[in-house]
């Protein structure tokens, strides 16, 4: 079913201050910040050679991602996201195989403009997983 590694996604709490370390000690290219209110986040991108990261900074009242650093104090690995050619067939497989999926399991458009699901982190034990839909190349 899945494909290649899509993206790891950290929680900063400055976003500012974690693009500084990003761009400065490691020498990372990284993207301009780009607000995503429909999922709650600032996000930038961090192109390696072989995958991505992205750095999510809360954005607005009752991001998921302000629960989250509520307990991970400073910020902490929040996501992997893995590729599928097709997201419906996915969900489905998945929820026939006993998976939860988060929201009402309808995908939502993603930080690239792809449909994304997330699975609960129970069903990995303790990760939250993201597919997206990319077109096979
Ligand atoms: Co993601």
């Amino acid at each position: 079913m899945i494909g290649n590694l899509n993206h790891v996604a950290l929680v900063v709490d400055d976003l500012d201050a974690a693009v500084d370390n990003w761009q400065n000690m490691l020498g990372a290219t990284v993207s301009e910040p780009q607000p995503l209110p429909e999922h709650g986040v600032t996000v930038v991108f961090i192109d390696l050679p072989n995958t991505r990261i992205e750095l999510l900074e809360p954005l607005g009242d009752g991001s998921p991602v302000s629960r989250f650093l509520e307990k991970h104090t400073g910020g902490g690995m929040h996501h992997i996201c893995l590729e599928v050619t097709d997201i419906i067939a996915a969900r489905d497989e998945l929820i026939e195989k006993g998976a939860r999926i988060l929201g009402n399991g309808e995908p939502k458009i993603g930080a690239h403009g792809n449909p994304v699901i997330f699975m609960h982190p129970s069903n990995f034990h303790g990760t939250l997983i993201e597919l997206e839909e990319v077109q096979a190349s």
